[in-house]
């Protein structure tokens, strides 16, 4: 069966161990090399990836084209507007002509029924780089920095802080998979879709929401937070004024564990979701997560084509 990565479950917590672990190995073999130069055994050698962006990217653009590079493979990068479908051709047709021609392919889109719709007719495996739902390759680096930094998954505590959004929705996802527990913080109206909570909790993490932004942050192990307007919304005052008690700021990582993490998948607005001080700070660790974007992107290329 075609191997897509629409969402964190597709690959289930033991694969998702497998690739954290691959990607701990192939980061250290490749230490002090330069950037553009590939793993010594390029297991991706003569696959191409076509990647298709429908929203701005930095990080998630990068990150995969460097990714199949030193995996020993090639990419095509399109941006949705240039290509047939900004001009109406369907999703089913792109996906059947794409997967005659490259080996794997990325999407970064808006309504993820238009990935699920993707991966339905692609013969080649669909990896989400976001969606409005979902932001899966990004909770593979946020895992894999914690796990760098020390903490142990299963049973840590996570505090989430802002926005109930895409983001949120894969590290819940991620507390089922791995055996750890959310707390969450929003604002009464900005809160996730309950769908990936009611899963983590049958696979038995604790998934809580509190409208208390100290109350989250106490404790914990982890604190993450993201934008509060997220690609595609509007830029609405009211939800800025609402989502201000949960700003990051240091008294907040005053009342996590003193060794927490500070987590945020960038880009940062700063002033808003998290003030300087936190986001600059010792506890933060967001150019490694940034970094990791790449090594944890590579595991999941490896897994979705197989070699993992
Ligand atoms: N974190 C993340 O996905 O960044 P980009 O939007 O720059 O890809
Ligand atoms: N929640 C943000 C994440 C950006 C990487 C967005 O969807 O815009």
């Amino acid at each position: 069966m075609t191997r897509h990565f629409l969402n964190l479950s597709n690959a289930g917590g033991d694969a998702i161990a497998a690739m954290i672990a691959d990607a701990i190995d192939r980061k250290a073999a490749r230490a002090g090399w330069p950037k553009g130069k590939a793993d010594a055994d390029a297991p991706l050698a003569g696959h191409t990836l076509a990647m298709i962006f429908e929203k701005s990217s930095t990080r998630t653009r990068v990150s995969f084209d460097m990714a199949i590079r030193q995996l020993g493979g090639t990419s095509i990068v399109m941006d949705g507007g240039s290509m047939q479908l900004g001009r109406g051709e369907t999703l089913a047709d792109t996906a059947r002509v794409l997967s005659r021609m490259v080996d794997a392919i990325m999407i970064r889109t808006d309504d993820h029924a238009k990935i699920e719709e993707m991966a339905h007719y692609a013969t080649v495996p669909v990896i989400n780089g976001l969606t409005d739902l979902s932001h899966p390759c990004q909770i593979m680096a946020d895992l894999l920095t914690v796990i760098e930094h020390g903490v142990a998954l299963p049973g840590s505590e996570w505090a989430w802080l802002g926005d109930g959004n895409n983001v949120l929705h894969s590290v819940i996802e991620a507390a089922g998979l791995m055996k750890f527990n959310v707390r969450f913080g929003v604002p009464q109206g900005y809160e996730p879709d309950p769908r990936f909570a009611v899963e983590a909790e049958k696979l038995g993490a604790k998934i809580t929401l509190s409208r208390d932004a100290q109350a989250v942050a106490k404790g914990a192990d982890v604190v993450v937070t993201d934008t509060w307007i997220s690609m595609g919304q509007e830029h609405v005052h009211n939800k800025l004024a609402a989502m201000m008690p949960y700003q990051v700021t240091e008294d907040l990582m005053a009342l996590a564990k003193p060794d927490a993490k500070f987590l945020h998948c960038l880009p940062a607005h700063r002033g808003e979701e998290v003030v300087d001080a936190v986001i600059d700070g010792p506890q933060s660790l967001i150019w490694d997560e940034a970094e990791n974007r790449l090594h944890a992107q590579k595991s999941v290329l490896l897994w979705a084509l197989g070699k993992l």
